[in-house]
């Protein structure tokens, strides 16, 4: 079967690592380039942590380094979540920096997308920095963008502000570039990461699931989106869920807005499921989640990794 191609933009941040490796090691996905953006920690350690996660994975992926901050406000990191180094609790060897082109991300992703003899799906798990910054600079590229599929946004409440959600919350401004940009775009928000859990029981499986999951098994310990008692939230795993297992999820066509201007609500996505702004629908918002089949999707596709 053709692998769809995909380029994923990432801030790893522990719920990332898993996620990437999803994508690496599923049947379906070519993932053709990973670039990088400032987010659950700095440009420099979440760059680190891709080319770790590579080397562990044993993944020969070009990686691209793209915004060290938000387009106008200050980078407010979530390394209470990740810990200092963004991926705390496994011992991974140092990385080749082979991998790393000397592009820079906006760069690499027109390159590959304008090469690419099929649209591309761009896959943003973090702050829509890069994203913002491709579609303004090169705009050009829209023609041959199949999709975004990202994390990030909630149609509820927040876990970065009251009603935002961090990704989003991080760089509204480039959100907001993005859900105007007229391409097709779904959301996986926190109405289905915050359910996209893996129980105790699912964790207590993760050493017998091989490297990747003893990977996991030690990353979530020191994970704080959730708890190994409580559940671990995979947020950036339902990106690829809607990419490789659709079905989980109950979705809406809708129109959705970023707020700027809010001095309590700046980065807030406004989920217009009933049209008050009056606006053609701009989005597909995955609205919950078939948790059963999530947690099994989840821990097949980790036993499917090395
Ligand atoms: O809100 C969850 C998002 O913020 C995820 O992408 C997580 O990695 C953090 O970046
Ligand atoms: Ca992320």
């Amino acid at each position: 079967m053709k692998k769809r191609p995909i380029i994923i933009d990432t801030d790893p941040g522990i719920d990332d690592a898993v996620a990437i490796a999803i994508a690496l090691f599923s049947e379906e996905l070519d993932v053709k380039l990973i670039t990088t953006v400032a987010g659950n920690v700095s440009l420099d350690k979440v760059t680190y942590n891709t080319l770790r996660l590579l080397k562990f994975f044993q993944k020969e992926v070009p990686v691209a380094k793209g915004a060290a901050e938000p387009l106008i406000r200050p980078l407010m990191d979530a390394s209470n979540v990740h810990g200092k180094s963004g991926m705390e609790g496994f011992d991974f060897e140092e990385p080749d920096d082979h991998l790393l082109l000397e592009e820079n991300a906006v760069n690499a992703m027109r390159r590959v997308i304008m090469e690419s003899d099929e649209p591309i799906t761009l896959v943003p798990i973090a702050p829509l920095t890069n994203i913002a910054l491709l579609l303004k600079v090169y705009p050009e590229v829209k023609a041959n963008i199949r999709e975004i599929v990202m994390m990030g946004g909630s149609a509820s409440r927040g876990n970065k502000g009251v009603m935002s959600e961090f990704n989003v919350a991080t760089d509204p401004e480039a959100a907001k570039i993005v859900f105007n940009s007229g391409l097709p775009l779904v959301m996986a928000g926190l109405d289905v990461g915050w359910n996209a859990l893996v129980l105790p029981e699912d964790s207590a499986k993760l050493p017998q699931l091989g490297e990747v999951g003893r990977m996991a098994y030690c990353l979530f310990q020191k994970y704080r989106g959730g708890s190994m008692k409580t559940g671990l939230k995979m947020y950036d795993s339902c990106a690829m869920a809607y990419l490789l297992k659709p079905e989980m999820y109950e979705i809406a066509e809708t129109y959705v807005d970023v707020e700027l201007a809010g001095t309590m609500t700046a980065g807030c996505t406004l989920v217009d499921l009933k049209g008050y702004l009056g606006q053609p629908n701009n989005a597909k918002v995955c609205m919950s989640i078939n948790q059963e089949l999530f947690r099994t999707w989840f821990l097949d596709c980790i036993a499917r990794c090395i």
